[in-house]
């Protein structure tokens, strides 16, 4: 084993091959791969052509400025004209987009496309009136309702790129977000239905805007009614204005290059960056990819429980699903209010046939117990999605089997911001999937898993995960920095783009996910990753969810330190529990891989999209004071394990 490769010890050879009936009548068939591979300018300018353009593009490609690209050249296009009035002109005015679910219960909503029509015109009308104009920028701050969604095709009606800024996130996380795009409105609600109770947005708007002296207008959602502060000259009502606001407006078309939106997320250091994707590309992967991803067929009702501050709710809410005309469930609030059956009764009550989660999800709901969906009708389901991180062998069969009653495909995800739309992924009607592994890139997309000189693994070695080939929704540059895009994506390896993540192929090919490469530990000169010694614990029957990290260690450079929190039904675990998992480890992966410590933690440090801060957990780990937490979910968590560890370490 040499130090370049990031070591390959898990063990996993479930095969799930395709239901016989999906796979007979799949939207995309085996020879698209191949089709795609021998000519993928060819291949993407065909699928252009599930889209409406003014005007059509002269030229799939120009990739003459690496890496700054051009998709669709010439080509003229409005993504919400797109996304809504084609739909309306092609007949299906009456068919449900969205069926909103709020969180109080019986507080449904149902709008159709003909309604929607009605709403982006209006919405759009009354930006105009608030002075937003072609290229402005609008930051939108809101709960899971209509409205979000709304607000985000009235902009792109415009061509004004919208910067969604996720709810949960502080009044500074939103300044300095306002302050990069020079955003010259907000949109906004008073605030939203979170666990049970209002939870005020506004406040957080007002003082974040004490930052933002260029923004001129706010434009304010009357969800719970709770009391709002309000400054006269900037402050103005949805309903007094957008629902006042004339139904007629005419899209414009734009530029296939033109600005769509900008989503910004964490790097490593410094500051968010704000991941810039255009109209024309941006638009036709996203469209693509659900229809051959999800397998979407017209008659579908499709639910992804993310929130449209993250860019899967950007590509898989709102542009991928309403390019394809679907139907879809947009719910606001959280699993477990008014109990922890909530999002098993709205797939019953709607009786969702495609739905699309993350792995944290997953494994909560492992955690709270199999007799919760079971008590539920699901056989409505007929594919599901994993998307964020890898969905570890363990949580994976157990969607599979309590979520898709052991028959139902799930296609396991990998994408980023960056990437706009999905690039590797099983398709379900067509692949065979393994648990764990994302297994191949879909058609039109090239990846690789490279060692450090850039040269591809062998089959059964690990490396970086790198894409050779541009593609249509990739991002355009780093917004006002474009130098920053260049040095981050492309310049490890020039000719690539690296991902940043960690990845292996196994003895087919089929690529797994290691995480983030600054996961990776080194234990006496082997690299292992923290995704496999987190699914090991996690393969544990005591074990719901489990994060690594490697701590500082004199004798073996760095040490596997792992947090555990353990299944409910395992009762606290009895008292050798943390050696039973320490030869568990030792028995699935190796020796080599067993932690120096394990903690039993009530809970784990997890970004609001749900992503485990190992940085915190290294603090801890290392005995440091733990670091910046502005960016968790819950800020107590970190003193509940730190109180935890002193304990541990005493006990040693
Ligand atoms: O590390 C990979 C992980 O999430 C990162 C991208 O995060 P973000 O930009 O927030 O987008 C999340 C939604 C697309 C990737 O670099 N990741 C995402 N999906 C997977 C994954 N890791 C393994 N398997 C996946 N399916």
């Amino acid at each position: 084993m040499t130090e370049q490769n990031i070591s390959n010890l898990s063990h996993e050879d479930r095969v799930f091959e395709p239901p016989a009936d999906l796979a007979a009548n799949a939207n995309v068939t085996a020879e698209v791969y191949d089709e795609a591979a021998a000519d993928r300018p060819a291949f993407w300018g065909k699928q252009a052509e599930r889209l409406d353009w003014g005007t059509p593009f002269t030229e799939v490609l120009d990739w003459s400025n690496a890496p700054f690209a051009k998709w669709f050249v010439g080509g003229k296009l409005n993504a919400a004209y797109n996304c809504v009035d084609r739909h309306v002109e092609s007949g299906n005015g009456d068919k449900v987009a969205l069926h909103f679910v709020g969180e109080p219960e019986g507080d449904t909503r149902d709008i159709t496309y003909a309604e929607l029509q009605d709403l982006v015109s209006q919405a759009a009308n009354a930006l105009i009136d608030l002075g937003v104009q072609t290229g402005d920028r609008v930051a939108i701050y809101l709960p899971m309702i209509p409205e979000a969604v709304i607000a985000m095709l009235a902009c792109a009606r415009l061509g004004a790129p919208h910067t969604v800024v996720f709810g949960g996130f502080s009044a500074d996380a939103l300044s300095s977000r306002i302050l990069d795009c020079e955003a010259k409105v907000v949109i906004t609600a008073d605030g939203g239905y979170r666990r049970g109770a209002p939870s005020a947005l506004k406040p957080a708007v007002d003082e974040a805007l004490e930052k933002c002296p260029d923004v001129t207008g706010v434009l304010v959602v009357r969800r719970t009614g709770q009391d709002t502060a309000w400054t006269e000259g900037r402050d103005v009502w949805w309903h007094e204005t957008v629902d006042q606001a004339s139904t007629d407006h005419t899209p414009e078309m734009f530029d296939a290059e033109h600005p769509l939106y900008v989503m910004y997320t964490s790097g490593t250091t410094g500051s968010p960056k704000g991941i810039l994707h255009t109209t024309g590309g941006y638009l036709v992967q996203s469209a693509w990819t659900f229809w051959a991803v999800f397998d979407y067929k017209p008659d579908d009702i499709y639910w992804c429980t993310a929130d449209v501050g993250w860019v899967t709710g950007h590509s898989y809410i709102v542009y991928g699903p309403l390019a394809n005309g679907a139907t879809q469930v947009l719910y606001e609030g959280t699993p477990d209010t008014p109990h922890k059956g909530r999002w098993w009764q709205i797939v019953q009550d709607y009786k969702v046939s495609l739905f699309y989660t993350a792995p944290t999800a997953v494994r909560t709901f492992m955690k709270w117990g199999d007799d919760i969906p079971a008590k539920h009708d699901l056989s409505s389901l007929r594919i599901l999605g994993s998307v964020g991180e890898s969905i570890n062998p363990e949580a994976y069969v157990w969607y599979r089997d309590n979520i898709g009653g052991g028959t139902t495909p799930i296609v396991d995800t990998w994408w980023q911001t960056e990437t706009g739309a999905h690039m590797i992924s099983p398709l379900p009607g067509v692949t065979s999937a393994k648990p764990g592994s994302a297994m191949t890139a879909i058609p039109g997309i090239a990846a690789e898993v490279v060692d450090d000189s850039g040269n591809p693994v062998d089959n059964g070695e690990g490396g970086y995960l790198v894409i050779t080939e541009p593609w249509p929704s990739m991002l355009r540059t780093i917004w006002g920095d474009d130098d920053r895009y260049k040095e981050t994506y492309w310049s490890r390896w020039p000719q690539y783009y690296f991902a940043g993540d960690g990845a292996r192929k196994d003895e087919d090919g089929a690529i797994w996910l290691l995480g983030r490469v600054d996961d990776v530990m080194n234990v006496s000169g082997h690299r292992l990753s923290t995704t496999e010694i987190e699914s090991a614990l996690v393969s544990h029957p005591k074990v719901a969810e489990a994060a690594v990290v490697g701590a500082t260690d004199d004798t073996t450079g760095q040490a596997v330190v792992a947090f555990v929190i353990l299944r409910e039904s395992a009762q606290g675990g009895g008292d050798d529990i943390i050696a039973e998992l320490r030869n568990h480890v030792g028995h699935q992966i190796g020796p080599i891989a067993k932690p120096r410590q394990v903690m039993v933690v009530p809970e784990l440090p997890k970004t609001r999209s749900g992503k485990i801060m190992r940085r915190l957990l290294r603090d801890v780990a290392e005995n440091r004071e733990v670091g910046n937490t502005t960016t968790l979910a819950d800020a107590g968590v970190m003193d509940l394990i730190s109180s935890g560890m002193q304990t541990a370490k005493d006990d040693d």
